[in-house]
């Protein structure tokens, strides 16, 4: 529910990293501005426009493998109108989950969504079972944290049968030496509801990834040295030990590095 806070920037690396672990990973854009077929570089013939209208299989929108083990299903400018098409339609808010039901192919599935509470973002909410929360270091973004949890409560009293739990808030465009990302985190720690799904430290600020997104890459490919690549790496691992903040140990008591590690560096 706030614009610019790292939402596209997470689900794209959310998936990559997912994919560099082995996982058949497929990310969907539930975000008419469209941006994860940019950063990623991908045109589509289908969209998800045409898969939520019923005028393509979800199969035939599916770009495959647009990096070992991604495949993406793009979004356009076209999908604003998807709210006043589908005004009429019975049971708008679940075509997304009754449409890709039909994708057997994949291990995990990530949903980037849109700032507004458009009938995409319904969409996409009982569609998922799991929601992150990116949360930029202000304010405001923290109310935007709340209205997306509240939206999420209506919910799950609208349609109490649709999982959806919230598995991580996450800081991003951390930079503790300002007033306000350390008064931010402190907002987010006291929060009952958000603090025991933080991720801290989150996601430090780090210039790298809109010169990543600029160049169509992810912060791997294009900064693998930086410290967002290191941040969402410690992200995949975080949501692999189910947000547990004890490291995860192998029989020797070593820490197990994460298939993201193995894959990418
Ligand atoms: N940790 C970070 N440090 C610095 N810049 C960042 C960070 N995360 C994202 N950005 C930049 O902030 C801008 C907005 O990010 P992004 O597009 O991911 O936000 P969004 O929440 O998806 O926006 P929208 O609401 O418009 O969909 C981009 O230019 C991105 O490169
Ligand atoms: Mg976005």
């Amino acid at each position: 529910m706030k614009g610019g806070v790292g939402k596209t920037t997470t689900s794209v690396h959310l998936a990559a990293g997912f994919a560099a672990q082995g996982q058949r990973t497929l990310l969907v854009d539930a975000d008419p501005q469209g941006n994860v077929g940019h950063i990623l570089g991908v045109t589509a013939n289908a969209t998800i426009r045409e898969v939520l209208l019923g005028e393509v299989p979800a199969a035939a929108a599916v770009v495959a493998d647009v990096r070992p083990g991604l495949s993406v299903m793009v979004s356009t400018p076209a999908a604003f109108a998807l709210d006043t098409m589908l005004a009429g339609t019975v049971q708008r808010e679940t075509l997304m989950a009754r449409r890709l039901q039909a994708l057997e192919d994949f291990d995990v599935i990530v949903v980037d969504s849109s700032p507004a509470m458009s009938l995409l973002t319904y969409n996409a909410l009982l569609f998922a079972e799991e929601l992150v929360v990116p949360v930029g270091m202000d304010a405001m973004a923290i109310v935007g944290a709340r209205q997306t949890l509240d939206g999420v409560r209506e919910i799950r009293s609208l349609w109490p049968d649709r999982r959806l739990a919230l598995t991580a808030v996450l800081p991003v465009c951390v930079n503790l030496q300002t007033y306000a990302s350390r008064a931010a985190l402190d907002a987010l720690r006291q929060d009952a509801e958000m603090a025991p799904k933080l991720f801290e430290p989150g996601i430090r600020q780090c210039l790298d990834l809109t010169y990543a997104a600029a160049a169509h890459q992810t912060i791997w490919e294009y900064a693998p040295r930086s410290r967002a690549a290191d941040d969402y790496d410690g992200l995949i691992r975080w949501l692999s030990r189910g947000g547990d903040d004890h490291q995860e140990l192998n029989q020797d008591g070593e820490e197990v590095p994460a298939g993201i590690q193995r894959a990418v560096h």
